[in-house]
């Protein structure tokens, strides 16, 4: 397969997780969206990128910021998103070249949020950026030719945004999303701890306990180290993960309203191809025990998952990048 041009790189910039490839089969960077920046002396220096950076959350002195840039996919911070891409960008860097970087991003950031990531990008030290929307990259990366005139729909169910779209002949036909995607999961258990069972839990132990979730089975109890809100105290508690699997079952029904919202708006001629052919599942919540399926259930549809959930983003935008002039005239 060829190889990207010498200076070019194509990033995930998720909410959640970023992945940058230098080569369409040579991963660089596959961590958290997180840094922590020590900002004593009136500057910003890097104390670590990553999932080192997002294991201090919480635990930094007050002159340290841990920072996750992004919020539901779009920059909430500029000064730490240009910080943040500098640090991928020199990751990559072949020699002194400065690079082309392509990024995908979800496909309903304004122009305003595209903006602001190109001038972080520029400003990072990027020759030039090409801003893919995420549905392109995703079904690139899964092995469709979005060339063609066929409708495709793609399902990416990320941390930060679930997005429904659909494509055909390289172009974008109608689309759907919702926020309360990944993170939001975590915070649905978070709260239903605090305000049934009177327990903190933090947000680690809500993935985990996410991730422990088979949506399709019966689930036996587990425990788990928290902080009971009436003693004050840590405790060990046993977890009833029949009743959480129901608390996410009932969210997880709210992404088939907006698959069917995106099919709604599809025109009658592509309305077919999508039910022959049915959705490509992407994102980090199609690992989720049972999520595949419960799609299909509900929206009487085929849904085939990605060959590789978490990186076929970023492998689609270096696939892109390849062919870098024909689709920057074009995305
Ligand atoms: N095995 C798993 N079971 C359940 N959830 C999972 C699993 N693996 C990852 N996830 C969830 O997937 C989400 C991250 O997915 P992904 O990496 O696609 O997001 P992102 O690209 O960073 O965010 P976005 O595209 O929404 O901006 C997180 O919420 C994480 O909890
Ligand atoms: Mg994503």
């Amino acid at each position: 397969m060829a190889i990207l041009n010498r200076s070019d790189i194509a990033i995930d910039l998720g909410t959640v997780n970023t992945i940058l490839r230098n080569d369409i089969d040579n991963v660089v960077f596959n961590e958290a969206t997180c840094i922590a920046l020590d900002c004593r002396f009136g500057s910003k220096r890097i104390v670590a990128v990553g999932n080192q950076a997002k294991k201090m959350l919480g635990r930094v002195p007050k002159d340290y910021l841990v920072i996750n840039p992004l919020l539901n996919g779009a920059i909430s911070d500029f000064e730490t998103t240009k910080i943040f891409m500098k640090n991928l960008i020199e990751k990559s860097k072949v020699g002194s070249l400065s690079p082309r970087v392509g990024i995908s991003i979800p496909q309903n950031l304004t122009q305003v949020e595209r903006y602001s990531l190109y001038e972080a990008t520029i400003l990072a030290g990027a020759k030039e950026v090409l801003l893919i929307e995420d549905p392109f990259s995703a079904s690139v990366g899964a092995g469709v030719d979005i060339s063609t005139p066929r409708g495709t729909m793609v399902i990416d169910a990320g941390g930060g945004v679930v997005e429904v779209s659909i494509i055909t002949l390289g172009g974008l036909v109608t689309s759907s999303y919702s926020k309360e995607a990944g993170d939001h999961l975590n915070s649905i258990l978070v709260e239903h701890f605090r305000h049934n069972k009177n327990i903190a839990i933090s947000k680690e132990i809500a993935e985990d306990i996410k991730r422990k979730i088979k949506l399709l089975e019966d689930n036996p109890p587990i425990n788990i180290s928290a902080k009971d809100l009436v003693s004050g105290l840590p405790a060990l508690f046993e977890v009833d993960m029949q009743e959480l699997r129901n608390l996410l079952l009932n969210e997880i029904l709210k992404i088939k309203q907006i698959v069917l919202e995106a099919i709604h708006n599809t025109p009658p001629q592509i309305a077919p191809d999508i039910i022959d052919d049915g959705a490509i599942l992407t994102g980090g919540m199609a690992l989720m025990s049972g999520f595949k399926e419960i799609l299909e259930e509900e929206l009487k549809m085929k849904i085939r998952l990605s060959p590789d959930p978490i990186l076929d983003i970023s492998k689609g935008a270096a696939l892109i990048m390849q062919s870098y002039e024909r689709y920057a005239q074009k995305l």
